[in-house]
């Protein structure tokens, strides 16, 4: 497999624990691999664990200020050839279906990511409601790719099995090669 530039956007679901495993799967396949954070992933994972998977720092709101002489969402839109967002909440797919850019991720996505590919996961009812079906079908019209949910158990005992669950890590990953793959936009 060629050798591609990943960025990875974790956003604020509970998922974002397993982004360590997405990204380090990613760097064993031998793409370049940069990770970028909302305020709301570090109240599921630290930053620092996500550095250390990264091999390098996150990208946060924060750096985003701090860079001086450049813009950092431009930069990292620029420089991806796949943005992966994972997990993606569907709060972060409503921001980008309507053409928010209030952090970094949903700057980068708007500032022209070549090829975005969402790995949602939330709750089964947040993934039926017809908000965000209309935001999938937007991202989707775009060619925005999407990976999962998957269907089965939810991280909180409370969920009834649906589709939520954010999609394996091999399947995430067979997502992004096929996106990377693929020539159209
Ligand atoms: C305990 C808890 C768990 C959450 N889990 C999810 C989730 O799995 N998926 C989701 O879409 N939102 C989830 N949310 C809501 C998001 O954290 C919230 O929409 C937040 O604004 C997302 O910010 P971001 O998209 O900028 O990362 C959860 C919230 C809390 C408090």
């Amino acid at each position: 497999m060629e050798r591609a530039k990943i960025l990875v956007c974790v956003t604020g679901g509970i998922a974002a624990y397993k982004a360590p495993g997405i990204i380090r799967r990613l760097r064993e396949a031998n793409h370049e691999v940069r990770v970028a954070a909302t305020k709301a992933a570090f109240r599921f994972i630290p930053e620092e664990t996500l550095s250390i998977a990264a091999g390098g720092k996150v990208h946060t709101d924060e750096t985003w200020w701090e860079e001086s002489g450049r813009v950092e969402h431009v930069s990292l839109a620029r420089w991806a050839d796949l943005v992966l967002v994972a997990p993606a909440t569907a709060d972060s797919m409503a921001r980008a279906a309507i053409g928010l850019g209030d952090d970094l991720v949903s700057s980068t996505v708007l500032a022209g990511a070549k090829k975005v590919l969402w790995a949602s996961a939330m709750n089964p009812e947040m993934w039926a409601n017809p908000a965000t079906r209309r935001n999938v079908e937007t991202l989707k019209g775009w060619g925005h790719r999407f990976v999962g949910p998957a269907e089965g158990l939810m991280a909180s005992a409370e969920e009834l099995p649906g589709f939520g669950r954010l999609a394996e890590e091999a399947d995430i990953a067979a997502a992004a090669e096929e996106a990377l793959g693929d020539t159209a936009r």
